[in-house]
């Protein structure tokens, strides 16, 4: 028994060193940490429990029968992350790059099918040159077993893609098919076609980086929600990420003690500027009314016009929606849509309640964002709050305009709850614009048009620029002080928390995408 016991033993060292100690002094050279490094820092300390450790490719081409590494360039299983279940894989760059092939797909396959049966978080850390070369078809179809898992998976459990290397051609698409994409700087891209393919096609010159670094798909293309320093930092706010939310569609999110006081925000009075058109920050009013430090937010630096994000309110976890009066006046344009509708469908699936802030001037106007479709993507936004089933509440701050008023979870698309503040505008448009606009003939034939234009719109303004009209309908239910706002939104939550709403039988809505 020693001598296999002794086996086993070094079986399992061997597995551990991966591709070898050249291709891990390698990989660290490049910045980056080991698969297995990785999982160290990512789960409870002791928790992780490996499968298919010995598992090996059946390729038999292009010299691969001499060539067989423990694990197959993938270390699968499953630990705890804050003493809860999540299921994990971390490719290994130092076997064949991290490349993906059939065994390689089959683990991670399998550990996604666990995550499902058994309704827990799959996390995936990628670091691969794709497609592993000398197995040819094999690896694409490994490639659609895991998409197709990614699909069935989708609003079952949360699933979580750090990209920590290379990711370029079809791979990029697991991990787009996820709810969360992380990147590290300098050392991950994504793109579907590398520089070489894109030089020869469009003749354009460009850097991996450039093309598809974290800093291009935090900020441009919108594909990463998060860019971070370093491998430690990603794995961090990977582990922050995870807290919010819950194991799967049937539970809630977990909740962290939280012992009620004072909840009164007497800066929250000070926030609005006098003159309309004067940005403020909406992240303050955020920190006011969350519980401290608790506002975690998704997708920073792309479209910055909307803020989306974690938060909890009494210890529990809530989804914030919020226009940004501080960048481009928190006008709602295509990637504010698609932003905010991406996140509000996310926090739906997963039980976790939605606090919107409103204070938008409308949509976007010009060639640039028709041409591109905002009909269509301004509607995703609609259709997301529209079909949500999670307890929904709106604070409108400011201004509340036009077709921004209705899809910015006004009550007429099921919001429970709508709140103003005494700042609040709800009207049709601003009141310059509305005052050219209806009273154009009796503003061309005044002796003085610029006075009587300015005595049209403070005449609006009187009319409308208040929640007052709206609160006279029923479509605001209460004007609130701005420094109750968090004690309003506490009590307003608990009394949802049982909240049962279903939406009418169907196979699925057909969102216009
Ligand atoms: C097999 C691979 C590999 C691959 C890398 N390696 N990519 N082996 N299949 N796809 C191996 C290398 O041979 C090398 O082996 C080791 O991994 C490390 O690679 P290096 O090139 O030394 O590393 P680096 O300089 O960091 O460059 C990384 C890289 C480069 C940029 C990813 O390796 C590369 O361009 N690889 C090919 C990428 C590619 O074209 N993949 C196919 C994409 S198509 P040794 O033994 O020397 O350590 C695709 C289709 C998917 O993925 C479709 C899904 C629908």
């Amino acid at each position: 028994m020693k001598d296999k016991i002794k086996e086993l033993k070094e079986k399992q060292e061997l597995a551990m060193l991966g591709g070898g100690e050249n291709r891990i002094e390698s990989q660290h050279a490049k910045g980056k940490l080991t698969a297995r490094e990785r999982l160290e820092l990512l789960l409870d300390e002791g928790s992780f429990e490996e499968i298919g450790m010995f598992i090996t490719h059946r390729s038999v081409e292009f010299g691969l029968e001499r060539q067989k590494f423990l694990g197959d360039g993938v270390v699968t299983g499953y630990g705890n992350i804050h003493g809860r279940l999540v299921y994990v894989f971390a490719q290994d760059f130092t076997v064949f790059g991290g490349s993906l092939a059939e065994m390689h797909a089959e683990k991670i396959c399998r550990i996604m099918d666990l995550a499902m049966e058994n309704g827990a978080p799959v996390i995936g850390l990628n670091d691969s040159g794709g497609a592993r070369i000398q197995e040819g078809v094999v690896s694409l179809g490994g490639y659609a077993d895991i998409f197709y898992k990614n699909t069935r998976a989708s609003g079952v459990i949360p699933q979580i893609s750090a990209i920590m290397g290379p990711c370029a051609g079809g791979a990029v698409y697991s991990p787009a098919l996820t709810d969360f994409v992380m990147m590290v700087q300098d050392s991950s891209y994504m793109f579907v076609t590398g520089p070489n393919v894109v030089k020869t096609v469009t003749h354009e010159e460009v850097t991996s980086e450039e093309l598809g670094g974290a800093s291009t798909h935090s900020t441009k293309s919108g594909v990463t929600h998060f860019s971070f320093a370093n491998d430690l930092e990603c794995i961090e706010n990977l582990k922050k990420l995870l807290s919010y939310v819950p194991q799967n569609c049937e539970e809630e999110a977990p909740s962290v003690p939280y012992h009620a006081s004072d909840e009164t925000r007497v800066v929250l009075d000070d926030i609005i500027p006098e003159n309309p058109n004067q940005p403020y920050d909406i992240k303050e009013v955020i920190e006011q009314v969350a519980d401290a430090s608790s506002f975690f937010e998704v997708h920073k630096d792309f479209a910055e016009n909307m803020v989306v994000g974690f938060a909890r309110l009494g210890g529990k976890s809530i989804g914030i929606v919020a226009n940004q009066p501080a960048i481009l006046a928190g006008v709602l344009d295509i990637d504010a849509s698609t932003k905010g509708a991406r996140f509000v469908r996310f926090c739906d699936c997963f039980n976790i309640p939605l606090l919107v802030f409103e204070d938008v001037p409308g949509f976007l106007p010009g060639t640039d964002q028709e041409w591109n479709g905002i009909i269509s993507n301004g509607a995703k936004l609609l259709y997301a709050f529209s079909e949500a089933t999670v307890p929904r509440i709106t604070v409108i701050t400011r201004k509340a305009y036009g077709g921004a008023y209705d899809v910015m979870n006004s009550k007429h698309i099921g919001a429970d709850m709508n709140y103003a503040w005494p700042s609040a505008e709800i009207a049709v448009m601003g009141a310059k614009g509305a005052a050219e606009i209806i009273f154009r003939n009796e503003i061309s034939a005044a002796a003085d048009p610029e006075a009587k234009l300015k005595e049209k719109e403070d005449e609006y303004v009187k009319h409308f620029a208040n929640p007052y009209r709206a609160a006279e309908k029923g479509y605001v239910d209460e004007v609130i002080l701005p420094s109750d706002t968090r004690k309003k939104l506490m009590r307003a939550f608990d009394m949802l928390k049982n909240k049962a709403a279903t939406l009418p039988k169907k196979k699925h809505g057909n969102i216009p995408l």
